[in-house]
């Protein structure tokens, strides 16, 4: 059983550990996705999807990709869409790409395999808070979305209200953990989501730097039962 834990957002060297932590949790995240958010987090990459608005045609990336369930969603909504997915962990991708038959690339986030405009639409479902330099991961989604190309972002933002703040913390502290334990054997994991999540971003400020990188239109809001935020921005 592991217990390592991944350095946090703020703290160096984090991509190495990002990566091998999620080399190391593939077989069971699906699973453990399900169980842990009782299935609403199929809801949630629906709305990701949705905010997108994929058209025919239209090439999407979905980065962060890991077992490709966003990209899986987009096909369902978008038969007619080119759609691709790209994540450094290998073993997270492989399942991807097995589970749902499209292409996949190993790829950084921050140093992406593509050309300047390639896209129409990018998607990111519960990476952002994993990127060593959150800024520079933002502009590169930027680079390579075509100009009125989307980004649609799902993530645990650091909660601020303190209702949702004391839900966060009964079930990050008490649940989570026994599943992470039980399903993944990896409490070190699990440990991990929990402490980047209060670490990382609110969604205000993630929108702001959104912004900043050359984002018009940028609109964030919470889903169900309030712990997960989506952004939208469209590129300018
Ligand atoms: C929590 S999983 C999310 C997977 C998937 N998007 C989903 O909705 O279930 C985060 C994924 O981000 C990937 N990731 C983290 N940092 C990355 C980076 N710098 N470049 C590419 N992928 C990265 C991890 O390997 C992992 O598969």
């Amino acid at each position: 059983m592991s217990t390592t834990t991944p350095p946090l957002p703020g703290e160096a060297g984090r991509a190495q550990a990002v990566r091998a932590m999620f080399d190391r949790i593939a077989p069971t995240y699906d699973l453990l996705n399900r169980v842990m958010t009782l299935r609403v987090d199929v809801a949630w990459r629906r709305g990701l999807v949705r905010g997108v608005r994929l058209g025919p045609g239209d090439a999407l990336l979905d980065l962060c990709a890991g077992t490709m369930d966003v990209a899986a969603e987009a096909r369902r909504q978008a038969p007619g869409a080119r759609i691709y997915g790209a994540d450094f962990s290998i073993p997270m991708l492989s399942r991807g790409a097995r589970k749902t038959g499209l292409p996949a690339a190993g790829a950084d986030a921050l140093r992406l395999p593509f050309r300047d405009a390639t896209f129409d639409a990018v998607t990111v479902a519960f990476g952002v808070r994993n990127l060593e330099d959150l800024p520079a991961g933002i502009a590169e989604i930027a680079r390579v979305l075509k100009p009125g190309g989307r980004m649609g972002v799902l993530e645990l933002f650091r909660p601020q209200s303190a209702g949702t703040r004391l839900f966060h913390n009964a079930y990050n502290r008490v649940a989570l953990p026994l599943l992470g334990r039980a399903i993944a054997k990896d409490p070190g994991a699990y440990r991990y989501l929990v402490e980047s999540m209060e670490r990382f971003v609110p969604r205000p400020e993630f929108e702001r730097l959104s912004r900043e990188a050359g984002f018009a239109e940028v609109r964030g809001g919470g889903l169900f039962p309030g712990v997960c935020g989506l952004v939208v921005g469209v590129k300018a």
